[in-house]
């Protein structure tokens, strides 16, 4: 039977080996001494991802993103588990997979820096048997809507980054592709040609039906962008969800107090089923924040003790609101904990 995704990964593992300078050898006090360490970058990472559905993948810096992008694109091989685009094992598959994906990989160095932009775009469609009427079509239309048609016969080398990165990003969708990569597609680009990028890759989405994985640091594009979220640490992932289920699941946990004087908070700390509070003193007068479980009994018992706790210490209760929760919050509450733990696995 045929997967539903356009897009999948199963159980696809990577570690790379590397070699740390360690030291230099005693005796003579030349050569140096290296230890060979693993970096587990993806860890037995599953998901899918639709036709005509954005994918975002957010992580820290280091957390495996480019890597899982990689891993797609042929690029990298993974230790284990498989790979599949349009049904195809990347694998096996490499050159038919080529043809359905257009890959942005991070920094300037996609294109050929000596060659002018349209004759970029000329090389790798021709790599890719974009030719003729077609290919000249495309490249005017493409360097028109991301702004570059004035730079179009600069050579690459003589454009600034943001230049070089949308450059990058007309050259991935030279063949059309079903399948976008972009990792990390909007850095360093201005706020309008971001705007532009960002409607482009909803409009192919939703009207050509194109399946986009999108890896970015910017909150607010991933929320605004992508249907499905996948939350990545430390090589493995942590949540994968739809973005609203994602900020609807922690939505709930927060709430805030605002009260005539500040509260003992320690006593609030202890009660059960409250996991965090956190005081406040803005224009709102004081008060503090709640966080409590996402178990609904657990939540309703924190909910009554704090209260209770609050009535106690003689405190006037002025509101109470459930706070909105957006991406931000929810990506440093899933990556913040143990985030300076040592990775790898030596
Ligand atoms: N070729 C390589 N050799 C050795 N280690 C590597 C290699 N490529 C990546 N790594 C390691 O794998 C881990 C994941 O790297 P990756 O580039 O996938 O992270 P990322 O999530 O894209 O981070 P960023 O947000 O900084 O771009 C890092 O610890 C990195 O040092
Ligand atoms: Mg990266």
């Amino acid at each position: 039977m045929s997967s539903p995704y356009l897009v999948e990964l199963r159980d696809v593992d990577k570690t790379f080996y590397t070699r740390h300078f360690f030291s230099k050898n005693e005796e003579t006090g030349r050569r140096p001494i290296y230890r060979k360490k693993t970096v587990h970058a993806v860890d037995r990472v599953s998901f899918g991802i639709r036709s005509g559905e954005i994918f975002g993948l957010l992580g820290r810096n280091g957390a495996g993103k480019t890597t899982t992008v990689k891993m797609i694109s042929g690029l990298v091989k993974p230790c284990s588990g498989e790979v599949f685009v349009d049904d195809l094992p990347v694998e096996k598959k490499r050159l038919q997979v080529l043809r359905r994906i257009g890959v942005v990989l991070e920094g300037t160095r996609t294109c050929i820096w000596p060659l002018t932009p349209l004759e970029n775009l000329a090389y790798f469609g021709n790599l890719r048997d974009v030719k003729g009427k077609v290919l000249r079509e495309r490249s005017h239309r493409l360097l028109d809507f991301i702004g570059l048609t004035d730079k179009k016969d600069i050579q690459v080398r003589r454009l600034s980054r943001g230049q070089k990165q949308k450059l990058a990003i007309c050259i991935a969708l030279i063949t059309d592709p079903p399948v976008l990569l972009l990792d990390e597609p909007t850095t360093g680009l201005d706020v309008q040609s971001s705007r532009a990028i960002k409607d482009k890759v909803i409009e192919m989405t939703r009207e050509q039906g194109k399946c986009v994985l999108v890896t970015t640091h910017d909150m607010g594009t991933a929320q605004e962008l992508c249907d499905r979220i996948g939350i990545i640490k430390d090589g493995a992932l942590v949540a994968c969800k739809p973005t609203e289920e994602l900020l609807g699941v922690f939505a709930d946990q927060r709430f805030e107090f605002r009260l005539d004087r500040a509260p003992n908070l320690d006593t609030i700390q202890a009660l059960p089923g409250v996991m965090g509070v956190e005081s406040i003193n803005s224009d709102g007068g004081p008060g503090f924040i709640l966080r409590t479980s996402a178990d609904e009994a657990e939540r309703s018992n924190a909910l009554y003790n704090t209260l209770g706790q609050l009535q106690s210490q003689g405190l006037l209760l002025r509101t109470v609101t459930q706070r909105q929760q957006n991406l931000e919050g929810v990506f440093l509450q899933l990556t913040e904990s143990q985030a300076d733990a040592p990775k790898g696995r030596n």
